[in-house]
């Protein structure tokens, strides 16, 4: 893994991938399944989510204020849905469904070792918190894989149907 700039952060999230979340607080570590998520600013990031706060993830991200949002790719599908359909209170989700904790260099949750890319995050805004579930994170730091290119991503399309992400457009853009 090598570090990816944070401005280059918006380039992982703008597709909609489902991503897993990984939280930690007081020994206890934790990761489901994420795909209500949007970019909110470019640089520093600022990343939207619902979490919902029947989620065990959800006690353990307002406590501990950080989180890591990786992205898998469609190899992982199957464990994805697994983290996404069972709750971590009293469960290590890593060990059952095999994924690899490893420390991260500025938050307390794991990066997921079977994951392409990884973004550290802080949490920075509840102003929504009660109403929608809505955390606002900032990313502080992100991983990318040093493969070439990177795997297919998934995206949810409800009741267990996903999309495989697949063919590439290029067009004129006036984005910087
Ligand atoms: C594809 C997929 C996407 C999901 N997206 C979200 C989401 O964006 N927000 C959310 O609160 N739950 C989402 N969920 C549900 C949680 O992953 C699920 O409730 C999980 O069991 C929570 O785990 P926890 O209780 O260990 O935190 C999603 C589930 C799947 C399968």
């Amino acid at each position: 893994m090598r570090s990816l700039p944070l401005g280059k952060v918006y380039t992982l999230l703008e597709p909609g991938p489902v991503v897993l979340l990984s939280t930690a607080f007081a020994g206890q570590r934790n990761v489901m399944a994420m795909s209500w998520h949007c970019m909110l600013e470019f640089e520093p990031p600022l990343i939207g989510c619902v979490v919902s706060d029947g989620n065990y993830s959800h006690g353990l991200l307002l406590q501990s204020g950080e989180c890591v949002i990786n992205l898998p790719g469609a190899a992982l599908a199957e464990q994805v849905v697994g983290c996404g359909n069972t709750c971590g209170a009293g469960l290590d989700k890593f060990a059952r469904f095999g994924l690899t904790p490893r420390p991260a260099r500025c938050v307390g949750a794991p990066l997921i070792a079977e994951c392409f890319a990884s973004i550290e995050c802080r949490v920075v805004d509840t102003t929504l918190l009660g109403k929608y579930c809505f955390f606002v994170l900032e990313a502080v730091h992100a991983w990318i894989s040093s493969a070439a290119e990177p795997p297919q991503t998934i995206h949810h399309r409800g009741h267990g149907n996903f999309m495989v992400a697949g063919a590439q457009l290029h067009l004129p853009s006036k984005m910087k």
